[in-house]
């Protein structure tokens, strides 16, 4: 099965993403996470890509479609989660493509839908372990012992350097012109699923499940 999670920043993909990859043994496609490595290893495509997501503003469409169609060649048969990817109607188009010619089909875009004043608090307030990078929010979940990880006992931490609010709202006016509008391309094959992303994780995760089935 191949699906995309499509949704604002903050609206869960990553969440929803990591949980099914763990359950279902799927493989999580996240362009965010693959740019992201290739900033800290200092790849060219990193070089390019740094600037670029600090402005919260888009990677070139040749670049992650290029990083998506290599990892689809890494993971064999299993099935995919596009999180993050496609994000303009040029990507959508290349990921057609990428998939017909690996033999496989999309089989569902779930939309998260979400209230975007939320999404600033979601964002700006998360943070993560440096070491194993389990995931902490400010106010939602904090560490059990303060300045302790709880998954691995690490005591240092990070927050990306675009989770600050001016380019949070940049990323999000980016969706909306950009990555809103490719919505209808798919609607006419008859492949969007809408999930309240509002609601708690362990609620949209049951939506996604029904939607997915056993
Ligand atoms: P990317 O890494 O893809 O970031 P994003 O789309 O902005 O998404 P986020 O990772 O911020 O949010 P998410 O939806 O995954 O939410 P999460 O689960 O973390 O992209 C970063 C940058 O890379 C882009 O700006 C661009 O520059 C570049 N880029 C990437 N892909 C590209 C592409 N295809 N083309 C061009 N450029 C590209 O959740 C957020 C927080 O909310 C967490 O704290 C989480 O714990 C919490 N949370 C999650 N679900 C819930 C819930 N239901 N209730 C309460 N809290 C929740």
């Amino acid at each position: 099965m191949n699906i995309i999670l499509l949704g604002p920043p903050g609206a869960g993909k990553g969440t929803q993403a990591a949980r099914l990859e763990a359950d279902r043994g799927m493989v999580q496609l996240s362009t965010g996470d693959m740019l992201r490595q290739a900033v800290r290893d200092g790849t060219p495509v990193g070089l390019k890509a740094k600037a670029i997501m600090e402005a919260g503003e888009l990677v070139s469409d040749a670049i992650v479609s290029a990083l998506i169609g290599e990892r689809l060649d890494a993971i064999g048969d299993q099935g995919a989660i596009f999180d993050g990817f496609p994000r303009t109607r040029a990507q959508a188009e290349a990921l057609d493509l990428l998939l017909s010619e690996r033999g496989r089909k999309l089989d569902h875009v779930i939309e998260l839908q979400v209230d975007e004043d939320a999404l600033v608090e979601r964002i700006t307030g998360r943070f993560s372990c440096a070491n194993c990078g389990a995931p902490y929010h400010d106010k939602y979940k904090l560490p059990k012992v303060a300045g302790t990880c709880d998954v691995c006992g690490g005591h240092d931490f990070k927050r990306r350097p675009d989770d600050n609010e001016t380019t949070v709202r940049t990323r999000m006016a980016e969706y909306r012109a950009k990555t809103a509008p490719i919505l209808p391309y798919y609607e006419e094959r008859g492949l969007v699923r809408k999930v309240d992303g509002m609601a708690p994780v362990e609620e949209v995760a049951a939506a996604i499940d029904a939607i997915l089935g056993q």
